[in-house]
């Protein structure tokens, strides 16, 4: 009779096993599941500068000068204005460039192919005091109004900082039918270029305390020609971050370093940098992962009070668990680059397996003892695992989110 209950108890925990395990290996193969990267399209390598700007125009300076262009009859140009020359400055100092940025949005994290997908919208003023407003602008203007807006396509004409994104992948403009981008000049010869753009750019991440972990990227923005003795970028402080970004595996910070020199050539030249904090949230791997493998280890370890003789079951019963948790990590791990190193998660799971494996080899040791006619020890061997498994587990899961949740503070956000 007992029997025959501890068969029915096996093969409902089978038929479960069997369930769990088709959901989990449908995860794994399924395209709708991974992570894929974002579709690129390898053409459309051009960084800042919208399209229009990097034509290489016929049309030269001079013949933007002459009045026959409406454009034109806007703005008074100095005599010896030239957009290759960088606008005046005090002798021994650089041109201040005042950059702001608005980050709209974060798209994507991929892991996989550790490149971070983004939003902003990026706004750069400086003075140019060859430019001045003509009488012919001035009298369309009211007085209130301190700049006038022109079409963003006569960028070409004037010169701008040459920043680019350091690392940038792709770089898209959401364009409806005229570009995102502005182009005002200001009363007092200030000009003023924003553009909204959409880019992926590489993040070195690293992947030891996953799924704990805290991914800083560092976005660097960039003059690629001009030295800092030329040239100078600040951030300036109406940059703002759009407060409603939300990530489904991530909490954001974000935080701008200015003053940022590149290093890596003799020469420095003058960048800022966007730093964004990526903090895992872990409740999502709590409900995956580590709950369902607990409850997962609790059922192999119930089958230590299934009674030695049904040996049989027992061991059904511990390989189909080992089975579910192989096949549950294996999908896990789909979220992680094959990285060399050892991650928290595989640290948890291997353990995990090892427990089911520790068990298994315990019921081994009961047949063993019963094939040898020894069944006095079977009760004591049996106890012992019915104390020691779990204790060494608790004693476990204390170290284990001791080291991850303090290397989780050590990030200080
Ligand atoms: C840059 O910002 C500083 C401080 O707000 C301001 O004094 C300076 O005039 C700005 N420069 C330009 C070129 O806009
Ligand atoms: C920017 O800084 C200036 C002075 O440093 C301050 O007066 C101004 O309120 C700041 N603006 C913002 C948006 O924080
Ligand atoms: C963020 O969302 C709240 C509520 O949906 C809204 O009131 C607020 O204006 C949003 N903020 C931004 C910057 O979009």
């Amino acid at each position: 009779m007992a029997l025959s209950v501890n068969r029915a108890l096996v093969l409902i925990l089978l038929i479960l096993d069997a369930i769990a395990l088709k959901a989990y290996s449908k995860y794994e193969g399924d395209p709708k599941f991974m992570k894929s990267g974002v579709k690129r399209n390898p053409q459309n390598f051009n960084i800042m500068k919208p399209k229009e700007f990097a034509e290489d125009e016929e049309s030269s300076t001079r013949e933007f000068v002459s009045s026959a262009n409406p454009d034109l009859r806007l703005l008074n140009f100095d005599e010896d204005y030239d957009f290759n020359l960088l606008p005046p400055r005090k002798p021994g100092q650089p041109v201040i460039v005042n950059v702001s940025l608005n980050l709209r949005n974060v798209l994507q994290v991929n892991e996989i192919t550790q490149i971070v997908t983004m939003e902003i919208s990026i706004r750069m003023n400086w003075f140019d005091k060859r430019i001045r407003l003509s009488d012919h602008a001035l009298a369309h203007m009211h007085d209130d109004e301190d700049f006038l807006t022109l079409n963003p396509r006569l960028g070409r004409h004037f010169w701008i900082p040459d920043i680019f994104i350091d690392q940038a992948k792709d770089l898209r403009e959401p364009t409806f039918h005229v570009l995102p981008a502005s182009l005002r000049v200001h009363r007092d010869s200030n000009i003023r270029f924003a553009a909204r753009v959409n880019f992926d750019v590489a993040c070195n991440m690293d992947f030891r305390n996953y799924p704990g972990d805290t991914q800083t990227c560092d976005i660097k923005f960039e003059s690629f020609g001009y030295t800092t003795r030329q040239l100078n970028f600040n951030w300036h402080n109406s940059s703002n971050v759009n407060e409603n970004i939300s990530l489904a595996q991530f909490d954001l910070f974000v935080s701008m370093n200015a003053g940022y020199d590149t290093d890596y050539y003799e020469m420095a030249y003058p960048g800022l940098i966007l730093t964004l904090v990526l903090k895992r949230k872990l409740s999502y791997h709590v409900v995956q992962t580590f709950i369902p493998s607990i409850i997962y280890l609790t059922v192999s370890w119930l089958a230590l009070f299934v009674p030695p003789q049904s040996i049989a079951e027992r061991l059904a019963m511990a390989m189909t668990i080992m089975l579910t948790l192989t096949a549950m990590f294996a999908s896990e791990r789909q979220s992680v680059p094959r990285v060399s190193y050892v991650t928290h998660l595989d640290v948890w799971m291997l353990t995990c397996v090892f427990f089911v494996f520790v068990e298994l080899a315990e019921f081994t040791f009961v047949l063993h003892l019963a094939m040898n006619h020894k069944e006095r020890l079977t009760p004591w061997v049996e106890s012992t695992a019915k104390i020691v498994l779990p204790i060494l587990f608790i004693t476990f899961n204390i170290v284990f989110w001791y080291r991850v949740l303090s290397e989780r503070m050590s990030h200080g956000v």
